[in-house]
């Protein structure tokens, strides 16, 4: 009795590192307090329980959380090697680039003590006591566990260390002055652990946990308050970041992901393509690149089931629930661009040809007026990789006038959605330097 308490008491640290941080630790508990029950007298309760657990989830755990928090994407610059860092963070008051998190002692966070690395999660201030910006999302990791944050440091210090110096952060007076980020820390950084609501199913608190820890969806589908803090009461309402608009992924059945079928959410979540709803592009195909993709079909179920439950709200344009065509006359410009730049891959009527990453009907991006996203993917290209396939759509800015891609834009959105769509070519010279 005393060795069953020892492997399931959630309280007791060492119980947690083993059991407690498995992608879906609460549906294994369950089913192994079960098997305990069953078989506390006889004497084989430890294999069957390493057994079942290691059957369940043969992916080591500290990877599988990596790529669940997916520290890879901006810890990465494009084409080198994974967490060396150097990635350019633009933002209004200079550049940031990313850190090296690979275990290398001189240029990466080889000298990390645990305590050092927990708090750099939760509390955004790292080796020797150094503030970091909040452009490292750690007022969403501060929701994550410690044995989490540790699995994740294991995992990254069993990789090679690489020596890759990365460029100085060339932020403007008085954003330089790292000191001044304990202020920002005391409004914005909520700094407590991911407490499980028990009225909630163990689904709902897998996919909150997810969503809201690990995911860090927040960071770019959650409106800013002036200080840049993420706003509480508005969580999920959508929000615009580096150009690209991140919908508004709440519960509302026009504005948000409510009118979608938890069939379409996950499939959505797990290839980045769903019927009726379009592709993911820009930052949201990156983040299906490097994360979601990886994870179990059980915990993006769980995201889905919390994802149905987050309070509604209203912001942002109207979904498309379904190809609304219009019966307006088009400008002939739109339609003789659209043909030749367009449909070849994505068909006259939007459809899309032979892959259904190039299927337009639903999809948010045509269905706002404004043409947020549309200018982005027109102006930057957009890169996809799924489990079996790489999907991409080059940039147009080079070979056709601002004048001819705003015109293909209207038309392509007033087409599939019936809405009076507003782009010009100023929208396109501006996405063009963002
Ligand atoms: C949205 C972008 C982003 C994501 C995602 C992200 N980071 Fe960071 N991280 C940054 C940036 C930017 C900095 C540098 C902040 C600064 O200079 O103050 C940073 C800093 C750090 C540091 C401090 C390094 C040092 O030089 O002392 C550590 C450690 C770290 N990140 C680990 C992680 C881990 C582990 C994950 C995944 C759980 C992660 N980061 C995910 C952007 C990110
Ligand atoms: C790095 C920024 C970023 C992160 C992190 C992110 N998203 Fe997104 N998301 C976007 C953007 C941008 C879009 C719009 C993509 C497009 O136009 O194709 C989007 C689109 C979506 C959509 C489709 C909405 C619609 O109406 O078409 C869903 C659903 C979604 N995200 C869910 C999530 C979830 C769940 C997470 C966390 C696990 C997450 N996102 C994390 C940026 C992000
Ligand atoms: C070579 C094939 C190809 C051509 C040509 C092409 N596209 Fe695409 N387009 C794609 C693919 C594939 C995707 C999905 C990309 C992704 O998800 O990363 C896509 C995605 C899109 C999206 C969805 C954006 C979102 O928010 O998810 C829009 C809008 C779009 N294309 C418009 C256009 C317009 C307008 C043109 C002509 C100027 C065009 N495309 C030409 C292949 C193409």
């Amino acid at each position: 009795m005393k060795k069953k308490q020892f492997f399931f008491d959630r309280k007791n640290p060492k119980t947690f590192a083993r059991f407690g941080s498995l992608p879906g630790y609460r549906r294994v508990s369950q089913e192994t307090k079960v098997f305990c029950f069953f078989f506390s007298k006889k004497k084989y309760v430890l294999p069957l329980l390493l057994l079942s657990s290691s059957l369940a989830y043969a992916a080591d755990n500290g990877e599988y959380l990596t790529r669940a928090a997916d520290c890879a994407a901006c810890h990465t610059k494009p084409g080198n090697v994974p967490f060396t860092g150097g990635r350019a963070i633009k933002l209004p008051v200079g550049t940031i680039y990313s850190p090296n998190i690979t275990p290398d002692k001189d240029t990466g966070v080889g000298n990390y003590t645990d305590d050092e690395w927990v708090s750099a999660l939760q509390r955004g201030v790292g080796h020797n006591g150094k503030y970091l910006y909040p452009a490292m999302p750690y007022n969403s990791y501060t929701l994550m566990s410690r044995q989490d944050a540790l699995a994740i440091k294991s995992y990254l210090f069993s990789l090679k260390p690489v020596h890759n110096q990365v460029p100085a952060n060339s932020l403007s007076f008085p954003f330089n002055q790292r000191w001044s980020l304990w202020f920002w820390n005391q409004v914005n950084n909520p700094a407590h652990r991911f407490e499980p609501d028990t009225q909630k199913s163990a689904d709902w608190n897998r996919g909150a946990y997810l969503v809201q820890a690990l995911g860090h969806c927040g960071q770019c589908h959650t409106p800013r308050n002036w200080m840049q803090g993420l706003k509480q009461g508005d969580q999920l309402a959508g929000a615009k970041q580096q150009g690209w608009l991140a919908y508004n992924i709440t519960s509302d059945k026009t504005h948000g992901i409510g009118g979608w079928s938890d069939a379409d959410l996950r499939q959505y979540l797990s290839t980045g393509t769903a019927p009726n709803h379009g592709p993911a592009s820009g930052p949201m195909a990156e983040a299906i690149t490097d994360s979601l993709r990886y994870l179990t079909a059980a915990d993006i179920a769980a995201i889905v089931t919390y994802l149905r439950d987050v309070p509604p709200q209203t912001s942002g344009p109207p979904a498309l629930l379904a190809s609304a065509k219009t019966a307006t006359t088009p400008d002939p410009l739109g339609v003789h661009v659209f043909n030749d730049a367009c449909a070849g891959c994505h068909l006259p009527d939007g459809q899309g040809r032979q892959s259904a990453w190039a299927s337009l009907a639903g999809d948010h991006s045509v269905g706002d007026p404004a043409g947020t996203n549309m200018l982005q993917i027109l102006a930057h290209g957009s890169e996809l990789r799924t489990n079996d396939r790489l999907v991409f759509m080059h940039e147009f800015t080079r070979s056709y006038t601002n004048e001819e891609l705003a015109a293909a834009a209207n038309y392509l959105t007033t087409t599939l959605s019936g809405r009076d769509s507003q782009v010009t070519a100023a929208d396109i010279a501006a996405a063009r330097t963002e």
